[in-house]
């Protein structure tokens, strides 16, 4: 897929589903999608139905300082500045921040925005943060170990020694295992847009993002399964890995949509 910031259509060519590279974010958040999905998924919604699950998690660990290095249009990172975190809101595509920014203005916060991909993150962010958050699924936009590992490393390397790493993801296991069903209530509030799995095998899943005036845009990415991600956590030097179902505080929740996994820089037995 090309760079096509400014453009209305997505474009994944003749062959949708061989589109497995973790460059094509870049070209799926075109304009047009950007816009409907802000106007139709209500912030006040998303916010009632997350509650202060993120908010919470931060003040009790201590952070201050966090990165929000999938900010999108911004709804989490507005979010924290107005319960008092400093934040600065990182991502890869410049149309995303550029509306998080006018986001942020509508909700009277100026947000300090740097364009970064994630495989690269050090090169444009040099502060060290308590906290780097990459939320609402994203990091599932890349496709190949490599760059998995990469980014991972590069938020580990944006943490002071004691921060800590929230990331969330879909529950990919249970679409592979057992088909997709959701209780659509988490991140897609209400009905008003339908997110469905179009086509779904060990490398990908592309999904179909239904709206009511009958616009329909696509994501390409890929199904990460929850053991594998806490695995590579564990590999580039995270510790004490928890997951959580749901905003929930159990992870033995049955089939749960989400998944949030929360992984620390710290050593415990650090002197
Ligand atoms: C699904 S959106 C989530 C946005 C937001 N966190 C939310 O929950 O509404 C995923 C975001 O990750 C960004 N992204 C995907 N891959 C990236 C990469 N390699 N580097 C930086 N940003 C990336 C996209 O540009 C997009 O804004």
């Amino acid at each position: 897929m090309t760079d096509v910031t400014k453009t209305t259509e997505q474009d994944y060519g003749e062959n949708p589903i061989g589109v497995r590279e973790t460059d094509t974010y870049k070209g799926e958040y075109v304009h047009s999608f950007v816009d409907k999905w802000d106007e139709l998924i209500d912030w006040d919604a998303r916010a009632e139905s997350e509650g202060s699950f993120f908010i919470k998690l931060l003040k009790e660990r201590g952070c201050k300082r966090v990165l929000d290095v999938a900010t999108g249009t911004g709804f989490h990172s507005v979010r924290l500045i107005k319960e008092g975190f400093e934040v600065v809101s990182a991502d890869g595509a410049p149309e995303m921040l550029a509306k998080a920014f006018n986001n942020g203005r509508k909700h009277g916060e100026i947000l300090r925005t740097v364009q970064a991909d994630w495989r690269w993150l050090n090169r444009d962010v040099h502060n060290k943060f308590d906290a780097v958050i990459c939320l609402g699924n994203s990091f599932t936009h890349l496709f190949s170990e490599r760059d998995r590992r990469k980014a991972l490393a590069e938020f580990y390397a944006c943490l002071r020694h004691d921060g800590i790493l929230i990331l969330d993801q879909r529950n990919y296991d249970m679409i592979l295992d057992e088909g997709f069903k959701t209780k659509h209530t988490y991140y897609y509030c209400g009905e008003n847009v339908r997110a469905e799995p179009e086509h779904v095998d060990e490398g990908l899943a592309r999904f179909c993002y239904s709206f009511p005036d009958g616009s329909k845009f696509h994501l390409n990415m890929y199904p990460l399964r929850a053991n594998y991600v806490k695995r590579l956590m564990t590999e580039v030097g995270f510790q004490n890995i928890e997951t959580f179902a749901d905003f929930q505080e159990t992870y033995r929740q049955d089939d749960p949509d989400f998944y949030i996994h929360v992984a620390e820089k710290r050593y415990p037995n650090a002197k």
